[in-house]
């Protein structure tokens, strides 16, 4: 196998690849790395960038460069799957690695482009880059770095480089999990120790106690990752595990009624049978519809007895859906009702379709803010014209409005719950 890098820099690479496991890659598994600079590519006195094409500064290395350069590798080592470093490539991560090192076991010869400057001319990226990588959303001033971080993790899925095969297979990210915490001698260190369960012995429990351990950690930390590499029915149940309980409650009291007045809104079927069909779907525990008004509360009792008494019969998904519906009088006896369910008070987190001030804002990305008070989560939604000021008040954190590309923000509740559920706890397909 035969790794080729074009560099402005060549001298970056010697200590690196003299390194540990690349060593051993180069020494044990027959990887061979030919670092090459651009400028080996160039006449004497030929530059190997040129200045940027239009108006604006700084330089781009030249396509013809490039060309001869890819003539050159391929000449010595066969033909090459060439990638090219750019921070508008597609994102570098555990799945990409196993791809690239399976390309480079039936290829044999990967060749890695590394710009610096402005970059590489486009049109050397269109006519040779079987693959344009980035390493993360931000802008280095070279592709070396990222070749390195690349090699790193390409070189792991090469036999015989690290130890043991079964390290690379449970390493983070292999599956939808992290790896599990690790430890040495000595057994105290700071008053701090080893987990009794790791010295009992007990493989089975140790085993147990690893694996929970690594998807409470992925939940918190990495659940982006989680939640788009969570396939089988037993991760999913894991995954749910580890999630706390989450509710939801529809406000058709203290809510917005025409401009700033606040006041009460009438319920409405839909509201209450599609929120409940949501709700079952993301695992939300239950659903409360919060009224005041007595002649309301009897509209929502007799939906809830229909479900209750026919339902089965009917759809017996949604009158499973249904059954998790509860109504109450106030957000004070919701927040009772699950204190009393979960022996904790729910962080309480609002939801607006406009932007409001009174409370922290958080977004989509934050669940681990929110989970990390190991507390219920209560998700309360306004109908009307949206939650009063007062119960922005009461609640812990506040997530903005949902956003289309267009010029129009007027969903219904029904339809933002849904959303919200999804981008909060649902799964995503990659
Ligand atoms: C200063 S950057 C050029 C950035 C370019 N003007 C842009 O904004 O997309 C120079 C070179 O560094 C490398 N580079 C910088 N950031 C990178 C990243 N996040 N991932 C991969 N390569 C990166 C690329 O090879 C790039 O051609």
């Amino acid at each position: 196998m035969k790794v080729s890098i074009i560099t402005v820099f060549p001298n970056l690479y010697t200590e690196f690849l003299q390194t540990s496991l690349i060593k051993r890659a180069h020494e044990q598994s027959g990887v061979t790395f030919d670092v090459q600079a651009f400028s080996s590519f160039c006449q004497p006195k030929e530059h190997i960038d040129g200045p940027i094409a239009g108006h604006g500064a700084g330089m781009v290395i030249r396509p013809e460069v490039v060309e001869r350069a890819v003539i050159a590798q391929e000449k010595v080592h066969g033909p090459a799957y060439k990638i090219f470093l750019t921070p508008q490539g597609k994102k570098f991560d555990q799945r990409m690695a196993l791809q690239v090192a399976q390309v480079l076991q039936e290829k044999k010869h990967i060749a890695f482009f590394a710009g610096r400057y402005e970059g590489i001319d486009q049109r050397a990226h269109d006519a040779y880059a079987d693959l344009e990588l980035s390493i993360g959303d931000f802008v280095l001033m070279g592709g070396d770095l990222p070749v390195m971080i690349i090699i790193e993790a390409l070189a792991r899925y090469i036999p015989g480089v690290v130890g043991r095969g079964e390290s690379v297979e449970k390493d983070s990210f292999s599956g939808p999990f992290v790896d599990f915490p690790t430890y040495t001698a000595p057994r105290s260190w700071q008053d701090r120790e080893i987990p009794e369960i790791l010295l009992s012995g007990n493989h089975a429990a140790m085993e147990t106690w690893r694996h929970e351990y690594a998807v409470k950690k992925s939940v918190m930390n990495h659940f982006g990752w989680v939640r788009s590499h969570c396939k089988t029915k037993e991760e999913t149940k894991q995954v749910a595990q580890a999630i706390p309980a989450h509710y939801c409650a529809l406000m058709h009291s203290d809510v917005i009624v025409q401009q700033t007045l606040v006041g009460t809104s009438s319920v409405t079927s839909i509201d209450v049978h599609d929120i409940a069909r949501s709700s079952r779907t993301y695992g939300i525990k239950n659903y409360f519809v919060v009224t005041p008004l007595i002649d309301q509360q009897k509209i929502v009792s007799k939906i809830l007895q229909f479900w209750d008494e026919s339902g089965v019969a009917y759809n017996r998904n949604r009158a499973d859906a249904v059954s998790k519906v509860e109504l109450k009088d106030s957000l004070a006896n919701v927040v009772a009702v699950i204190e009393a369910q979960e022996g904790k008070k729910p962080v309480i987190v609002g939801t607006s379709a406009k932007k409001v001030e009174g409370c922290i804002p958080i977004s989509y990305n934050d669940q681990a803010l929110v989970w990390a008070q190991g507390r219920p989560v209560l998700f309360i939604f306004g109908t009307a014209q949206g939650l009063s000021s007062e119960l922005i008040k009461q609640c812990d954190y506040l997530l903005g409005p949902l956003e289309g590309f267009s010029d129009f923000n007027h969903l219904s509740v029904r339809s933002a719950a849904a959303i919200i559920f999804d981008r909060w706890l649902g799964k995503i397909e990659l």
